[in-house]
């Protein structure tokens, strides 16, 4: 289905009318003196041009493109997937008027950078579904309240969801989207697609206008400390949302960080990991059913399980007071995990 929907209509006002910021083009076999750089570069081991502002390089710009199967313009590097939030919220959100919409319990970033840009926040929480073992996404109620809420304008779709590890169908978005065409953005963060049976939704940023899709180096790519997220749409919102990004916001080391994330054998190893979290968490599954002081084990699409017990665990999340997740670790860690449950119930 196709969603024709346009964009522009939801960017906020000052940023419709916010003269982009052109920086200076990344090409180093120029003579620079444009940009009030140091002419020398500081020792180290391996030299890096640090002494250089440094504009996103070709060749990671287009592994990033062929990584996703998308063109080169169809992408933001982020801080994390964690900042993407923000730049969405930025681009999108008038304060005191605009809300966004939540599931909860989900990732609380969406809330947090909310709160920064006083922007309201509506939530149509999961229901538990203990008879299907997984929260459940109350896809009638989320329209029913869309409709209601005419100033909705950016909808935060969790899929894997933090911390329950539900799912939310290719349907139900592209049906969301749908509900959404006239009124605002559908964001779907996919941090934790990877680990999932159900496919990303990148593919569709061309066919539907209003989506946005959030994807993160933090979990399978396994390069949390190099903050590096990805905000994925069609080319006419990424120019939107370019508008508020600092130029030259993803720092030297850090391209060199996703280059070799992304190298062949890297991406191997990757896949290889994502096969052992999958076999470990069928393990830990069932090892942790076995417990008599744990309720319940939630089926879960990422790389962490949620499982229901008898003491208190997110205190701040009410639903959530008697839950604790806990993310797959490697085989030792999850050995001693196991261990340490068995002598908690020999006690
Ligand atoms: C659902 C979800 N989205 C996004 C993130 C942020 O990831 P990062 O900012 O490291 O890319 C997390 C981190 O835990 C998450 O759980």
């Amino acid at each position: 289905m196709k969603v024709d929907s346009d964009v522009s209509k939801f960017v906020r006002t000052n940023i419709l009318n916010l003269a982009p910021y052109i920086a200076g083009k990344p090409d180093y076999s120029q003579l620079r003196l444009h940009a009030n750089e140091a002419s020398w570069e500081p020792e180290s081991a391996q030299p890096l041009k640090l002494n250089r502002y440094a504009g996103l390089d070709l060749n990671v710009t287009s592994l990033i493109a062929n990584q996703y199967q998308i063109n080169d313009d169809e992408f933001i590097v982020s801080r994390g997937s964690s900042e993407g939030v923000d730049i969405i919220i930025k681009t999108f959100c008038e304060p005191h008027k605009d809300a966004i919409c939540i599931s909860t319990p989900t990732f609380d970033m969406y809330r947090f950078y909310a709160n920064i840009q006083d922007i309201d926040i509506h939530d149509v929480p999961l229901s538990m579904e203990i008879s299907l073992n997984t929260y459940q996404f109350n896809y009638d109620l989320l329209c029913e309240h869309l409709v209601r809420h005419t100033n909705i304008k950016v909808l935060f779709l969790c899929s894997p969801n933090n911390p329950t590890g539900n799912s939310i169908s290719e349907n139900e978005i592209i049906g969301l989207c749908y509900l959404m065409k006239d009124q605002g953005i559908v964001v779907v963060d996919e941090a934790y697609i990877e680990f999932s049976t159900n496919k990303s939704v990148c593919k569709k940023i061309n066919e539907i206008n209003n989506l946005i899709i959030l994807r993160t180096m933090s979990k399978s790519f396994a390069l949390a400390g190099a903050r590096v997220g990805y905000i994925i749409s069609n080319n006419k919102c990424i120019a939107y949302m370019n508008r508020v990004v600092p130029p030259y916001s993803c720092p030297t080391p850090t391209q060199n960080y996703i280059k070799e994330a992304l190298t062949h054998s890297n991406i191997i190893t990757g896949q290889a990991y994502i096969k052992d979290v999958i076999n470990e968490k069928i393990l830990l599954y069932s090892n942790l059913s076995k417990h008599s002081f744990i309720d319940n084990v939630w089926k879960s699409d990422g790389n962490f399980i949620l499982k229901k017990i008898l003491v208190r665990g997110f205190p701040n999340m009410p639903i959530l007071k008697h839950s604790l997740r806990i993310t797959i670790g490697s085989l030792k860690d999850n050995a001693k995990l196991i261990t340490a449950l068995n002598e908690f119930r020999g006690n």
